[in-house]
């Protein structure tokens, strides 16, 4: 499915572009294998990956990697992509360019692309990370706090919610309900794989 996956991405290159005319706005579309059997789905892509054109390197990366290797997972064997495809930014009081989250309009504007990029991966697990990925697939009502580590079907999607990586930086409590939410998945796709 690679060469669909290229074909919606160039698609998805022309919309933005027309859509934000003269704002050059860098995309950073998913990557992985594609035909993984999990997928993680991140917010929206920082400095770094749009510097680097690919998601969850930098810091996030880090984090990201950490889960990997207590889950036994490899990169390589997975697809990972964001909800939104390109940084949102903001001016600081500084007059730096800083993240801010991503607004509603902006969700729903990749939306149908994220769906599309699901359709053509088809995993078994769809990882969602955080807020936004989870709520982008289940509805506005939904709280990580109350979703995270429990399989859930949503129209025909197999969804894992989990804290994003980067909440752990911020809230370091969140550590020993992160590993456990990490070994369940673990457990569970081992599980499935030896039958
Ligand atoms: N980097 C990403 O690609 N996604 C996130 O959600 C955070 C950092």
């Amino acid at each position: 499915m690679s060469g669909e996956l290229d074909r919606m991405r160039a698609e998805l290159e022309r919309l933005i572009a027309e859509l934000y005319e003269g704002e050059r706005k860098i995309l950073v579309h998913g990557e992985g294998a594609p035909d993984a059997r999990v997928m993680l789905v991140g917010e929206a892509p920082g400095e770094q990956e749009t510097l680097q054109g690919r998601p969850f390197v930098g810091k996030a990366g880090k984090n990201l990697n950490e889960f990997l290797e207590l889950a036994g997972l490899r990169r390589e064997e997975l697809y990972v992509t964001n909800a939104v495809k390109f940084r949102p930014t903001k001016l600081s009081a500084a007059g730096r360019i800083v993240n801010r989250p991503p607004t509603r309009e902006e969700v729903q504007l990749f939306l149908p692309w994220l769906r599309r990029e699901i359709e053509l991966v088809r995993p078994g697990v769809i990882v969602t990370l955080g807020n936004v990925p989870l709520r982008a697939l289940t509805g506005p009502k939904t709280v990580i706090g109350d979703a995270h580590g429990a399989f859930r079907e949503v129209e025909g999607l197999r969804l894992y919610p989990m804290y994003h990586p980067a909440s752990l930086i911020y809230n370091p409590s969140l550590r020993e309900v992160y590993a456990q939410d990490v070994r369940r998945l673990a457990d569970c796709l081992r599980k499935e794989e030896n039958g």
